[in-house]
């Protein structure tokens, strides 16, 4: 069995609830994860205080277990990478690219779609926050570089991963955007889904990874013969939606099944509590 603890959203800076950021950290230490998946957002307001406190938050994980982390859409300067792209502080093309991940690059990793092998698993991370693009744009004005969108050729990085992955190991992807509409938020995340939950699902995926609706969620979705399982996991932080516990999502890959249970904040124990179980049967495994 290969377990994994799926975190997102943990917003350092204002939203940072540091009560809940310690009780992760001993969650993790407690189940001893065979790795810890950060699906973006790490910060508020991108800023390099928030940045350094992200930092040393995924050094303190980075004890307990190996780790994979890819940006959201909080993670990144696209305001001012549109503005330098439309030459109002003297910059163009190339250097507005380097602006709107500079920070995160600096901070975090210079890899924005990296891969983490642990035995039983393969994790492909997926960069889904460009700000604004061609394929991201929406006529909704509150959702302007908040929509992620999956680009075709970041899609060749998880095909080459899960290639030279050992066969036996569960193939999953990460990226920060919800595929499925949130149950409160009512939005999607991603401009491409169904696009990219074929490709996901083509490449032999049995689970995605996501965030960035701050409600937790777990479904299943038949978009292949083999199906696909959608881990959503909430926030870590007091960016709430009306009220909901902030919340990570414990995955176990067993020889047969897929587990994900839901660890809901619990103001009266003060720690993060079971709350609820997904089981699903590893059929993409079998068929292979
Ligand atoms: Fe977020
Ligand atoms: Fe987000």
């Amino acid at each position: 069995m290969t377990t994994l603890v799926h975190v997102s959203d943990l917003h350092f800076g204002r939203p940072a609830v540091s009560e809940q950021l310690d009780s992760l950290l001993e969650a993790i230490v407690r189940l001893s994860p065979d790795a810890v998946a950060v699906s973006g957002d790490l910060t508020q307001r991108c800023s390099r205080s928030e940045f350094e406190k992200a930092r040393a938050y995924l050094d303190n994980i980075g004890r307990t277990a190996p780790y994979i982390v890819v940006p959201g859409n909080h993670d990144i300067r696209w305001l001012g990478a549109v503005l330098r792209n439309l030459g109002i502080v003297g910059f163009i093309g190339q250097r507005a690219h380097e602006h709107k991940y500079s920070r995160y690059k600096r901070y975090i990793s210079e890899d924005l779609s990296p891969s983490l092998t642990v035995p039983g698993v393969v994790i492909a991370g997926l960069n889904t926050a460009h700000g604004i693009t061609r394929g991201s744009l929406t006529r909704r004005l509150r959702d302007l570089g908040v929509i992620g969108h999956v680009r075709g050729d970041d899609l060749a990085h998880v095909r080459n991963t899960f290639e030279k992955a050992p066969p036996e190991a569960a193939r999953i992807v990460m990226i920060h955007h919800n595929l499925i509409r949130g149950q409160i938020s009512g939005r999607h995340g991603l401009a491409n889904t169904e696009e990219a939950l074929r490709a996901f699902a083509s490449m032999g995926a049995e689970l995605v990874l996501c965030g960035h609706d701050h409600q937790e969620a777990v479904h299943s979705v038949e978009i292949s013969e083999t199906g696909l399982v959608i881990s959503t996991a909430g926030t870590i932080s007091s960016r709430r939606r009306s009220g909901h516990p902030s919340s990570f999502n414990l995955v176990r890959v067993e020889e047969d099944s897929l587990i994900i249970t839901i660890y809901a904040w619990n103001t009266k124990a003060g720690d993060f509590v079971p709350a609820g179980e997904h089981r699903f049967p590893r059929r993409a495994r079998k068929d292979r």
